[in-house]
């Protein structure tokens, strides 16, 4: 499973970058909102340049008309832009015209398999149910991502499934498990994934022993 940055923060990407094991980056129109005094075009532009995989970018018009003209723009930023598309009947629309342009998209707010079926079916390059806002409302998001893998594999779909809306490390295990093909990880929870009490147990032991070999 790849593991993607779920933020606009250029900060925080910098520093995820140095670790060599994220491969591309979602942003969405809140996270963008959090970068507060700067350009969306602008930000799009240095993310894009920190990390050479796939970096989502979100559309906000509601028709299918003005969702591709705001996704040409965004994917002329660099060839690695993909345009994140809501899953609306508009949305729909727009993605196979993006697919005929050879634009990649992500389709995003997906909570059930239906919807994911449709996007996969539209020519989506990337399909996103939202884990925990799933469990949020008393649903097994894991269960989801699940369905969805299993049924895109089942009919020769090759529309990769992201795992988003991801609130700690255990939703990060339970997504690998289940085969999703990518988890989209806020940095939070990202520098979580590094940490085990026995790890730094194990650590402090093996230098404690050092020094009193030492002295
Ligand atoms: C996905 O691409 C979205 O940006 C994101 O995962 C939404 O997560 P949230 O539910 O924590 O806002």
């Amino acid at each position: 499973m790849e593991l993607f940055l779920d933020t606009a923060n250029l900060t925080e990407i910098r520093d995820a970058a140095q670790y060599g094991v994220i491969s591309g980056v979602t942003t969405n129109p809140s996270l963008i909102a959090q970068e507060k005094g700067r350009d969306f075009h602008e930000i799009l532009q240095e993310i894009t340049q920190l990390i050479p995989g796939p970096v989502s970018a979100e559309v906000l018009s509601t028709t299918a008309a003005g969702m591709y003209q705001e996704a040409t723009k965004l994917a002329g930023i660099r060839d690695n832009i993909v345009i994140k598309i809501p899953m609306t009947r508009e949305g729909i629309k727009c993605v196979p015209l993006l697919a005929k342009e050879g634009i990649k998209t992500n389709v995003t707010l997906v909570f059930s398999l239906n919807q994911a079926l449709l996007a996969a079916r539209a020519g989506a390059t990337y399909v996103s149910p939202f884990v925990g806002r799933l469990d949020d409302v008393g649903h097994d998001g894991i269960s989801l991502v699940r369905e969805i893998v299993e049924v895109l594999r089942l009919h020769n779909l090759s529309t990769k499934v992201i795992a988003a809306s991801i609130r700690h490390p255990m939703h990060v295990m339970e997504a690998a498990r289940v085969g999703s093909h990518i988890a989209t990880i806020p940095y939070k929870v990202f520098l979580q994934l590094f940490e085990h009490p026995m790890t730094a147990l194990g650590l402090e032991k093996f230098q404690k022993d050092w020094e009193a070999k030492l002295k």
